[in-house]
């Protein structure tokens, strides 16, 4: 059924089928009986799982960039995630890149996208969160704006965490998208050092006012050596966050099935799914053996099928999102992880 489907929707291109497909759901989820029959079709009994102090429902959430806005929290919540990590956020809104910038690679069972934080900025987004009335667990995952400059950088991420402190159960601090220029040099010993330590102290003094203490997870790239992920787990360590999520996207284009000459006139822009999963597994197992099982982490990455979540699981992750598995399965996957 979702094969059919999915023909049909990779007729239009990339973009527009998301928003279509997006629409669609939500009009059907703001109808109670389409509403209760896919609740009925995608409910999982899954043990919950308790991850940096909060209390997961299952292990599968929606990765970011899929509901950049929040806007879609509801009706992506009746299909059986666990978690739906809204954002990337930035201060201001922005447009993102030119279009076309979300391609698909069905020999790869993978995307490329060069989005480029489009969204409407933490404000609409922070008003949206407050006005949805469900229990989900929501990830905020901050960025910075494409005109900031990485020396000034720690504040746009100082606003948006500021602001959706008390809207979202989780923070994702996001220095490993390709997209926005130099926003990777975010990852480098200083500035995230800087970064981290600064958002560690904003928590500080918030839970000093008596609010609850909110876990930080930084979202790593896949483009590290085993020496920078080092250095990655020295300063979370330092900085008292609490967990990391790998993967991004990799700018990579090793071992595409695509033909090359496709691929190069797409250009620019991260890699996501089947390509990606090795490489992102690997990280997931390298961190927790480096932390001793101590540290956790998300994994997400190239999570195509139930058997690659649990690939993740057994490398170490405490949970697993998807983006791109979830494009080309549909919801199915995600009760079939829940399960797990
Ligand atoms: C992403 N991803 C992403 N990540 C992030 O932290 N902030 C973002 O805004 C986005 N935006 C985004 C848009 C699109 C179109 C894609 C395909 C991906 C990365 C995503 O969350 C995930 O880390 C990677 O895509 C790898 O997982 P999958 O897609 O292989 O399951």
């Amino acid at each position: 059924m979702f094969s059919l489907i999915r023909t049909l929707l990779f007729i239009l291109p990339a973009e527009k089928a998301h928003y279509f497909t997006m629409d669609i759901l939500s009009r059907l989820a703001a109808f109670a009986p389409t509403a209760f029959i896919i609740k009925k079709m995608y409910k999982s009994n899954a043990k919950p799982v308790e991850v940096a102090g909060i209390t997961f429902p299952n292990k599968v959430g929606l990765a970011a960039g899929f509901d950049k806005n929040a806007y879609y929290v509801k009706p992506l919540s009746m299909l059986g995630f666990g978690h739906i990590e809204v954002g990337t956020v930035t201060p201001l809104p922005q447009p993102g890149n030119d279009k076309p910038r979300l391609f698909r690679l069905p020999k790869d069972k993978a995307l490329i996208n060069r989005l480029g934080f489009n969204n409407q900025g933490v404000d609409v987004v922070c008003n949206r969160l407050e006005n949805i009335n469900s229990s989900i667990i929501i990830g905020g995952n901050i960025g910075k704006n494409k005109i900031t400059p990485n020396e000034k950088a720690t504040s746009d991420y100082e606003i948006s965490f500021k602001k959706l402190y008390d809207k979202v159960d989780y923070f994702t601090v996001n220095v490993s998208s390709p997209n926005t220029p130099n926003l990777r040099e975010l990852q480098d010993r200083k500035p995230l050092t800087n970064l981290l330590t600064r958002l560690a102290a904003i928590r500080e003094q918030n839970i000093n006012l008596g609010k609850p203490r909110r876990p930080i997870f930084l979202k790593i790239a896949p483009d590290m050596g085993n020496s920078q992920l080092d250095e990655i787990l020295e300063i979370v360590n330092q900085a008292g966050i609490d967990g990391i999520i790998a993967t991004n996207t990799t700018i990579s284009r090793d071992g595409l099935q695509t033909q090359s000459s496709v691929v190069e006139q797409i250009g620019a822009g991260g890699v996501s799914g089947a390509p990606v999963k090795d490489r992102s597994t690997e990280i997931v197992r390298y961190l927790h053996t480096k932390s001793n099982g101590k540290l956790p982490i998300i994994a997400v990455g190239g999570i195509m099928s139930a058997k690659d979540a649990q690939e993740k699981l057994d490398a170490g992750a405490s949970l697993v999102q998807l983006y791109t598995g979830f494009i080309y399965n549909g919801p199915s996957l995600i009760k079939a992880i829940a399960a797990l």
